[in-house]
């Protein structure tokens, strides 16, 4: 049994390994085994995109892990999700620090927070210290590719999953005048504020601030999810 154990979510990007982040890269050389979804049962890597760029990153960067499969059907069932967390506590015990990847950005339809929402409950303590670390999107690059942008100017952005039915959204409220009154936006879901990011003086809030402060400020209106929805 290990003394520290640490979980982070690696977001790998759209599937060119080029497109990973030097952060995601460092944690993932940085870790002691690498967690890597398969729809495969028997645990094998044949259909697994993910294994693949995960291959090439280790061949390119010149480092191996150990790499154990997370079984992932895709069949949005506790049982699974409860399957996926447990076999990242099983691999936490025996490697200490574990990096778990998955596609694209973490933030968008991923596995990671089903797995996060469970890990919350079942172990505080080790929810409290595993770190998210984000990607490139697979839309961002589809408007690389396309050299068209997805929002400029006057033009925003919808993520539209082809669900068939009314969904709680999240909104990203961003280029704000300084100085302007927050009031005025509508607050559905739960609301965070997010002031130079990444910066000194970054800044995180709960809620809305009353005023503008800095033109480096996102609000972000999180959906709230339906206890009874997948
Ligand atoms: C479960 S979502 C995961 C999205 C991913 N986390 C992201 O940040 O783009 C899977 C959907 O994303 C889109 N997608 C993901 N990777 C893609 C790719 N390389 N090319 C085209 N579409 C992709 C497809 O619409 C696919 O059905």
């Amino acid at each position: 049994m290990v003394d520290t154990q640490q979980l982070t979510m690696v977001s790998l990007g759209p599937g060119d390994p080029d497109l990973i982040t030097l952060k995601a890269l460092n944690a993932l050389k940085d870790c002691e085994a690498i967690g890597v979804p398969t729809k495969s049962s028997d645990g094998s890597f044949d259909r697994s995109l993910t294994y693949r760029i995960v291959q090439s990153l280790m061949r390119r960067a010149g480092f191996e892990r150990p790499i154990f499969p997370v079984y992932t059907p895709m069949r949005f069932r506790e049982e699974d999700w409860q399957a996926q967390v447990e076999r990242l506590y099983a691999a936490l015990a025996e490697h200490g620090r574990v990096c778990f990847v998955t596609l694209g950005d973490s933030g968008i339809y991923s596995t990671v927070y089903y797995l996060l929402d469970r890990i919350a409950e079942q172990r505080p303590e080790l929810y409290a210290t595993c770190d998210v670390i984000p990607g490139v999107t697979s839309f961002s690059q589809a408007s690389a590719h396309a050299k068209k942008p997805l929002c400029v100017g006057e033009s925003q952005l919808q993520i539209v999953p082809l669900l068939d039915k009314e969904l709680p959204t999240t909104t990203v409220y961003m280029r704000p005048k300084i100085g302007m009154s927050t009031e005025a936006i509508p607050e559905e879901g739960t609301m965070m504020t997010f002031e130079d990011l990444g910066f000194a003086g970054e800044k995180i809030t709960e809620g809305k601030i009353p005023t503008v402060r800095r033109y480096m400020t996102l609000l972000i209106d999180f959906f709230t999810k339906d206890p009874h929805a997948v």
